[in-house]
């Protein structure tokens, strides 16, 4: 093993520009961790966040950022018992808590780690950790999303979206989502029964229509704002709303009252359950990672780009980044 690995370090808070590539210090193993080669990762609107300062008091700089690792073990602390060197495994590392995953090498505590499927590749792997493991806490844990329910999924193109269409198909729900008009036949793709115009259409007068008045069971809401505020008036008696965004506006309270509304706010955690379960829906064929673009290592700073200009390209899914090798894989730009 050497002691020095390139990493890509946040220099800065800023833009896509502060990042540099460095050499840096391999880190080192504590018992109950394991030292993983990354072979890739990917980008969340976090890791834009995050770069931008808006989370400065919780990253001292400079910072090693990125939230997902699929690679493999190349140490085991003393401690560890479940992974052997050599298995391929994916997790994302301890939301600030320490280095992320822009790196050729990271150490992470062994709870995290989960068994990477075997019939993806570490592309794919990497672009599931961080939306699969909030997806599944969202509708599973949270809302408790069950077979013959409705479910509106705002932002079924996303990286969280697509796979929470999956999973919602996987769970045996309906599901109804929201895309832009180039992309409608993509979320059917991934098993939306009905999909909503996200840029044309009143979504709440699309609901009423699509389930006869009754409303939907559980809105799953990835954008934030008026998708938020206006929830009530898509849900049925006694619905659920589970949301992943920053509460930029009041709650229409009354709205929610008047349906006997549930609010559940998710802020995801990281744990070996959720990728296990993960791991099962994407072997058993019914969980397909997406990915919309691939860039390497050196350019995290461009990848950062593509997802926060991503309505000026037709991307799809996630931005994967190829950390042990060099693929480029551009999405074409909108017309
Ligand atoms: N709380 C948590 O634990 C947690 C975890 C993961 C993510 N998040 C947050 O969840 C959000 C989504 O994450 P992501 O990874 O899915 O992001 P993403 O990959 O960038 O996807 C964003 C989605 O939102 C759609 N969209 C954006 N603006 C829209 C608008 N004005 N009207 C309609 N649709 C719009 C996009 O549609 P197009 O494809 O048409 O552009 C796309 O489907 C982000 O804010 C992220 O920070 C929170």
């Amino acid at each position: 093993m050497t002691d020095s690995m390139k990493a890509v370090v946040l220099a800065r808070f800023g833009g896509a520009d502060a990042f540099e590539l460095r050499d840096v210090s391999v880190p080192r193993v504590e018992p109950r961790q394991v030292r993983v080669r990354v072979h890739a990762s990917a980008i969340n609107p976090l890791d834009y966040q995050i770069r931008r300062g808006d989370y400065a008091d919780y990253v001292p700089l400079p910072a090693i950022t990125g939230h997902d690792v699929s690679g493999v073990v190349e140490e085991v602390g003393s401690d560890v018992t479940e992974f052997r060197v050599g298995d391929e495994v994916y997790y994302t590392p301890r939301i600030f808590g320490g280095p992320g995953s822009y790196a050729e090498q990271h150490v992470a505590d062994v709870d995290l780690v989960g068994r990477k499927p075997e019939n993806v590749s570490h592309l794919e792997a990497a672009s599931l950790t961080l939306v699969g493991g909030t997806v599944w806490e969202a509708l599973v844990t949270r809302a408790q999303l069950t077979v013959g329910e409705t479910i509106l999924i705002h932002g079924g193109t996303g990286g969280v979206g697509t796979i929470a269409i999956q999973v919602a198909k996987a769970m045996g729900a309906r599901v109804i989502t929201t895309a832009r008009p180039g992309n409608h036949e993509f979320v059917r793709s991934l098993g939306a029964d009905e999909v909503i115009d996200s840029y044309s259409a009143d979504y709440v007068d699309a609901v009423a229509e699509l389930t006869g008045g009754r409303g939907v069971e559980v809105v799953f809401d990835t954008i934030g704002g008026d998708t938020l505020t206006r929830s009530p008036l898509t849900l049925a008696d006694a619905g659920r709303v589970v949301s992943i965004v920053d509460i930029a506006q009041p709650q229409n309270l009354i709205e929610a009252w008047g349906v006997n509304a549930a609010y559940h706010f998710v802020f995801t955690r990281q744990n070996r359950g959720k990728l296990d379960a993960l791991t099962t829906l994407v072997e058993r064929g019914l969980v397909k990672p997406v990915i919309g673009a691939t860039l390497p290592l050196a350019r995290v700073g461009e990848a950062h780009g593509l997802l926060e200009d991503r309505g000026s390209y037709m991307l799809r899914g996630k931005v994967a980044i190829d950390v042990a090798g060099e693929t480029v894989a551009l999405p074409p730009r909108n017309s």
